[in-house]
Formats: C-alpha cells, structure tokens, sequence
C-alpha cells in the first residue's frame, strides 16, 4: 500500500478570510500553516485535523486553475492529497495503473513537500495530489 496517509482535503473558496473565520466559529479550529503557491496561483490556509490537513484554497490571480475551477463549478471540493512516502514512485504505479499525470514529474509543493498532481479523467472524476513529506 503505497498511501501513507490523507494529506489534505483541499476545498477552493472565494474569501479564504472568510473560510478560515467560518471553520474557526463552527470548528474551533486554527491555521496551522499559510502560504501563498505563486507558481500555482494559489493561496492556502491549512487547519491540522490529527495528521491530516483541512486545506482552504484561494486564487490570487484570474488565470489560476483554482480561479478556473471556481468559475466552472463554484466553491468547493477541489481536490484530494494522498500522503506517499515517494511521490515518483507513486506517480509511476498510478499510470501505469492508467491514470494521466498532470506533473510528468514531482515538482515543490508547498510547506517543503514534494508533489504531483493526476488528472481526474482516468481517476474515476477525483484530482489527486499525490504529498511527500521531506
Ligand atoms: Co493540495
């Protein structure tokens, strides 16, 4: 079993301000760790749920697959984070399995992981981002 553990759920919103304030008032919960992703086009608040991650993603540019995703389908969940141990290794068994890398290669995630992201055709509708922790 290469899943080590749920990374993350990453859910795309409008004012992260407001979903973190929003997850704050019904959850108790707090920001573990924020960044902003310019390469993605993205802003994150992650809220820590045992070893998992409630992930709050905004765009910060128009163009950005997030901002793209939201105009399409509205706020919500945007994708899943599978935590591996090695994310080429894992991004190799899921295509050769038949899935369809969106990173030929893992590439920098944000708080110092190690990522790839597989599209959701051939993964049964679902974007996987694949995590490694270094
Ligand atoms: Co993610």
């Amino acid at each position: 079993m290469l899943l080590t553990e749920i990374d993350h759920v990453a859910i795309a919103v409008n004012d992260l301000e407001a979903a973190i304030d929003y997850y704050r008032r019904a959850f108790g919960a707090s920001v573990d760790h924020r960044e902003v992703v310019e390469s993605d086009g993205v802003e994150e608040a992650l809220l820590k749920v045992a070893e998992s991650y409630v992930q709050l993603l905004t765009p910060t540019r128009p163009d950005s697959p997030v901002a793209k995703a939201i105009e399409k389908r509205g706020e919500g969940l945007h994708h899943v984070g599978y935590r591996v141990a090695d994310c080429g290794v894992a991004l190799a068994a899921m295509v050769a399995a038949g899935a369809k890398a969106i990173d030929a290669a893992p590439r920098p995630g944000s708080r110092g992981t190690t990522v790839a992201f597989v599209h959701p055709k051939g993964s049964f509708g679902t974007l996987i981002e694949l995590v490694q922790e270094n």
